[in-house]
């Protein structure tokens, strides 16, 4: 799970900005994680504030990971920039509207229906249609929203924040509902790296007990 965020945790601004929190040396550098992965995860408030294209921008990038868009509702527009560069597209939705799925079909993505109990994607559900396609990194670059729900679900096995020297004061966080009522309830990581990089700070951070096969 992958985040841009102030040195107060902010992921983006009350209003939704968050381009840019970080500086360019750190934006490259996330482009180099991109790289690594099978898939790149994302979900539709992301799609809709930002627009983002989620490909990788790197000289002599030869291999555009796989793009997931998790939408209950087909909001994606077609003119959306994810859906745009060379490379598969999967958008997973809960509750498929025939006419916004053929026109983001008619846009090369592969649309599936995969609705959980609360009416959004069946993240377990997903996490296994990726498995069994031979996705064993899966880089989330997603909104408080679904981070959030990533992490109450016990799916990140490593965050990857990006720490700008900033405060920006009342903003999104990086994981919402969460529901903790006392400090203990919280699930503690463990730092398995902090790296300057340009103005910023890398720092990776991996749940007690998951990282034995992880790297
Ligand atoms: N700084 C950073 O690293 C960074 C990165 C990305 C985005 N952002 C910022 O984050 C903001 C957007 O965040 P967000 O929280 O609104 O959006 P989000 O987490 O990107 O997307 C949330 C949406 O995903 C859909 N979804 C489908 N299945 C889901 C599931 N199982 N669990 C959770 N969500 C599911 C839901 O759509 P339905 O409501 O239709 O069910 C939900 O509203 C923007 O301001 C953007 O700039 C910051």
């Amino acid at each position: 799970m992958k985040v841009a965020a102030s040195l107060d945790g902010r992921t983006a601004l009350a209003n939704g900005s968050s381009q840019w929190i970080t500086g360019s040396q750190a934006r490259a550098d996330g482009h180099a994680w991109r790289h690594r992965a099978g898939a790149i995860l994302s979900a539709s408030g992301t799609v809709l504030a930002d627009d983002p294209r989620l490909d990788v921008r790197l000289p002599g990038c030869a291999r555009q990971p796989q793009r997931v868009v998790l939408d209950s509702r087909l909001r994606t527009p077609p003119t959306a920039r994810v859906l745009a560069p060379p490379g598969q597209v999967l958008v997973l939705c809960a509750l498929e509207d025939a006419a916004r799925a053929s026109q983001l079909r008619a846009r090369g993505a592969e649309v599936l229906a995969m609705a959980g109990g609360d009416g959004r994607v069946d993240i377990p559900a997903m996490l296994t249609l990726l498995a069994d396609r031979g996705i064993n990194e899966l880089h989330v670059e997603a909104g408080a929203t679904l981070n959030g729900a990533l992490v109450a679900g016990g799916h990140v096995d490593e965050v990857l924040a990006y720490v700008a020297p900033v405060l920006l004061g009342a903003g999104r966080g990086m994981a919402d509902g969460l529901a903790l009522g006392a400090l203990s309830q919280a699930d503690r990581m463990r730092f398995v790296e902090v790296q300057p990089v340009g103005d910023d700070l890398r720092v990776r951070a991996r749940p007690l007990g998951r990282d034995a096969f992880l790297d």
